[in-house]
Formats: structure tokens, C-alpha cells, sequence
């Protein structure tokens, strides 16, 4: 087989084709609507107790914490009504040893850096108490909005003794003890804080998403409607529905032999199997894992020391995307392999921007199931749908791919489409704090 009959291969199977797409999204639908029916699916669609949606007249000062991504931020949200906010916000680089150390660490950590925060805010650490909403991006069952059991690990977290207990009184009590004025009155998603911010400003809004380290949307549904909640009065309720972990059976995508080495090698074997084909987190692996299999099978870098190229996720997104977006002679590409100690040839450089392409256009089409299927569920057929995320913010032509996938599932034929992608920045911290002070309220 030559090299081309190889890449050929790889074009095949990580094509999906539009009939394939419109499979994997009425199975989407199928299991959302198992989640919302009984506990413990592959979709948990997580009741979030956020059961107003915001009108934009929320005022006052609120804290925020992000965790779940690259970094943490602190964030000092101020929210104006109108519509309008300002924020400030520190970020914190999340060490490795943080992700994988102890639950005690890591909530000392986050303790240590709000102090900082609070430090840099203000003169003299304010007397009244401040509250928090902690957007903690990970699957937590929520008996209220001011806890959250956290389910499952994902993106490469894996601190012990947390899994089971709820996060909320672990972070408080870290608070607690430097004697910090603040109380959590909140415990969000990043996607809810996504749909909630994005709803603050734009009223359109229909869903919030997260395309970044991980991937997961949140809607509104009707409490009437979500079978499991035993409730026959019909009132707004926030689902953070969690597909990151859509087809834990294998029923549905198209996994190749790469993406069963990544779950097979990662952290939580068996979970978050659409996340894994979809998130930033994995992307960099996918690419590297297709290299380390040509180079071993003797089509590229012949007699280079590949040493670092074996290195486990020691490419990030970002090699991706500067490959798509390179210019002519693909320079980019070469200077980036140099610093893995491997010298391109043209040839090889051409092959890393093809199957850069490849590996984050089918993670878009795929991307464009989840939506569809809480289109058909929600019966939303135009308004906008508010994203967030490293790779939605800085992967070349995402939006645009998703919004492609999505005209071929949903039939549309004419531009512009009736939904549209938009961004939403900060959504995670700003609707933390929208979410704070509706909690607020109706304690
Ligand atoms: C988590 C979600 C989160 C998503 C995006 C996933 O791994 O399970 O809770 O919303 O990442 O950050």
C-alpha cells in the first residue's frame, strides 16, 4: 500500500456521510429522551434547578469560579440590568498535578487563588458576605441548584474523592478556612451559565453549548414534559443534558480504530464516548496517534528520532488549527514539527494539514447531531444558539462546519440558515453569577 492508498483509507473513515448524520441524531434524540425519562442512561440530562430563564434586569455584584477546562478563573461580575454587565477576571494555569492530585488540593488551590482575587479587588477584603456561583463544568446530579454530586470525571481530571460527594461544602469549607467572606449560592454547568448568559443579552437564545476541553449543551425544557421529575405542573427547567457521553453502547458513530486507542488509554475508559470524537482535548491525540501509526508503518519521518512524537497528548488543538491555516509552503507545520525535533518534507507537511482537516471536520459534523436532535425535541426551528469554548472561538471554520452539517440534516437548502451560531464569551462566569442572584432571590 502506498502512502496515498493509505490516506485514502483514513479519508474514508473519517468521513461521515449526511445519511449517517441524520442517523446519529435521531439517536441522539432517542436517548435524550431515555434520560429525561429515568435515571442512569447514557444521556443522564441533568436537572439543573435553574427554573427561570433571565430578563435582563438582574443587578448587582457577584463572584464567579470556573473550573473544568485549561485554567481557572475568578471572575468579579457586575451586573448592570439593561441587559448590560462588566466583569473582571483573573485566570489560573491548572497544573497537571492539580487534575490528577488529591480532593484537598485541589480545593485549597482554587481557595488560594480567589483569596489572591479578592486581594487584587480590593483594598480591604469586604465585611459583607459575597456571593458565588461556581460553575463547575462537569456531570453533577443536582438535588437543588446549591449542590452537585459529581457523577464522572472526564477531559483528563481525575483528583480522588470526589466522585459521589457534593462539591459544593468541600469548596465552602476550603473557603471557610481562610476566613474568606464568601458563600457559594450557586452551583451551575458551564453550558447552563452559557444559555443563561446568552439569554441575559439576547432573547433569541435556544440552547447554550461548550466546545472546548469537553463538549455538552444545556436548553430549556418544560418540567411537565421530563417524565422522571414526577411533576404535572409545567414550568421552565434548564437541562444540562451532558451528551459528551452520548453512545457509551456503540450504536451510532463511526468510531475508528484511533478512537477506541484514545478511550482505551484514557483516564475513564468506556465514558464520554462522543466527547472523545468531538472535544479540543482530543483532537491533538487523534492527529497524533494517525502520525505515530505512518511513521511505523515506515510513510513519514523515516529515520527520525520520534521520541516526543510518542509522547501522549503532547499536541494540543492548537497544532490543528494553525495547520489548517497555514500559508503556501506550510511553514507553520515545519517550525511546529521542528520544536517535536522532526524535520518535513513538503509532502509530509500537506499530509498534517489534510488529516488536521479530516480529524475537526467530522468533530463538527458530529457536533451538529447534538444539535439537531434538541432542535427536534425543543421544536425550535430558528433563533440562535449560543456557544462557547476554545475551539469554537479560535478553530478556523468550525461555526461554519457545524452550520453545514446542520443544513444537511435538517433539509435546508437556502442561506441564511434559520439558526445561526453565535459566540458567547464568558458565558460560563457571567451566568454563574446570573444564576447567583436569581438563587438569591428565592431563598
Ligand atoms: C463535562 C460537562 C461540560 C463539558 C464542557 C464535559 O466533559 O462532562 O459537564 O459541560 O465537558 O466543559
Amino acid at each position: 500500500m502506498t502512502l496515498q492508498d493509505a490516506l485514502k483509507r483514513i479519508e474514508t473513515n473519517f468521513t461521515v456521510s449526511a445519511e449517517v448524520l441524520k442517523e446519529i441524531s435521531q439517536g441522539f434524540y432517542d436517548e435524550m429522551e431515555l434520560g429525561l425519562t429515568q435515571t442512569g442512561n447514557a444521556i443522564p440530562m441533568n436537572v439543573t434547578w435553574v427554573t427561570e430563564k433571565p430578563t435582563g434586569n438582574e443587578q448587582g455584584e457577584y463572584l464567579s469560579i470556573d473550573l473544568g477546562g485549561t485554567n481557572m478563573r475568578v471572575v468579579l461580575v457586575t451586573l448592570k440590568g439593561d441587559s448590560k454587565f462588566d466583569s473582571v477576571q483573573s485566570k489560573y494555569n491548572l497544573p497537571a498535578w492539580i487534575k490528577t492530585g488529591t480532593a484537598n488540593e485541589l480545593w485549597s488551590f482554587i481557595a488560594e487563588y480567589l483569596e489572591e482575587f479578592l486581594l487584587k479587588q480590593y483594598q480591604n477584603i469586604p465585611e459583607e458576605t459575597l456571593p458565588l456561583g461556581f460553575s463547575f463544568s462537569f456531570a453533577t446530579t443536582q438535588g437543588n441548584i446549591n449542590e452537585g454530586v459529581l457523577q464522572s470525571w472526564s477531559k483528563g481530571f481525575d483528583v480522588k474523592g470526589v466522585e459521589g460527594h457534593d462539591v459544593v461544602p468541600m469548596l465552602q469549607k476550603a473557603i471557610d478556612k481562610r476566613s474568606l467572606p464568601v458563600k457559594i449560592t450557586a452551583l451551575i454547568n458551564d453550558t447552563t451559565g452559557t444559555l443563561v448568559a446568552s439569554l441575559y443579552t439576547d432573547p433569541l437564545t435556544k440552547m447554550g453549548l461548550i466546545f472546548g476541553t469537553g463538549v455538552n449543551g444545556a436548553y430549556y425544557d418544560t418540567t411537565d414534559q421530563i417524565p422522571k421529575l414526577g411533576i404535572s405542573q409545567s414550568s421552565p427547567m434548564a437541562i444540562n443534558t451532558e451528551y459528551g457521553s452520548f453512545d457509551s453502547s456503540h450504536r451510532y458513530l463511526p468510531r475508528t480504530f484511533f478512537d477506541v486507542a484514545i478511550d482505551n488509554s484514557s483516564t475513564r475508559p468506556g465514558e464520554q464516548t462522543y466527547e472523545k470524537m468531538v472535544a479540543g482535548y482530543y483532537m491533538g491525540e487523534l492527529l497524533r496517534l494517525l502520525l505515530v501509526d505512518l511513521y511505523y508503518r515506515r510513510y513519514i519521518f523515516q529515520g527520525q528520532d520520534v521520541s516526543q512524537l510518542n509522547v501522549p497528548y503532547i499536541m494540543d488543538t492548537s497544532y490543528l488549527a494553525s495547520a489548517e491555516q497555514d500559508s503556501d509552503d506550510l511553514p507553520t507545520i515545519g517550525s511546529m514539527f521542528e520544536s517535536l525535533g522532526l524535520a518535513t518534507t513538503l509532502k509530509e507537511r500537506q499530509l498534517i494539514q489534510t488529516l488536521s482537516k479530516l480529524i475537526a471536520t467530522r468533530a463538527a459534523r458530529l457536533a451538529a447531531c447534538s444539535i439537531a436532535a434538541i432542535c427536534k425535541r425543543t421544536n425550535v426551528d430558528s433563533g440562535n444558539i449560543a456557544c462557547d469554548g476554545s475551539v469554537i472561538s479560535k478553530y478556523p471554520f468550525f461555526k461554519e462546519r457545524i452550520e453545514n452539517a446542520l443544513a444537511e440534516i435538517l433539509d435546508w437548502s437556502e442561506r441564511p440558515y434559520p439558526l445561526q451560531i453565535v459566540q458567547a464569551e464568558d458565558g460560563s462566569s457571567v451566568g454563574a453569577a446570573i444564576i447567583a442572584c436569581i438563587a438569591q432571590k428565592s431563598i
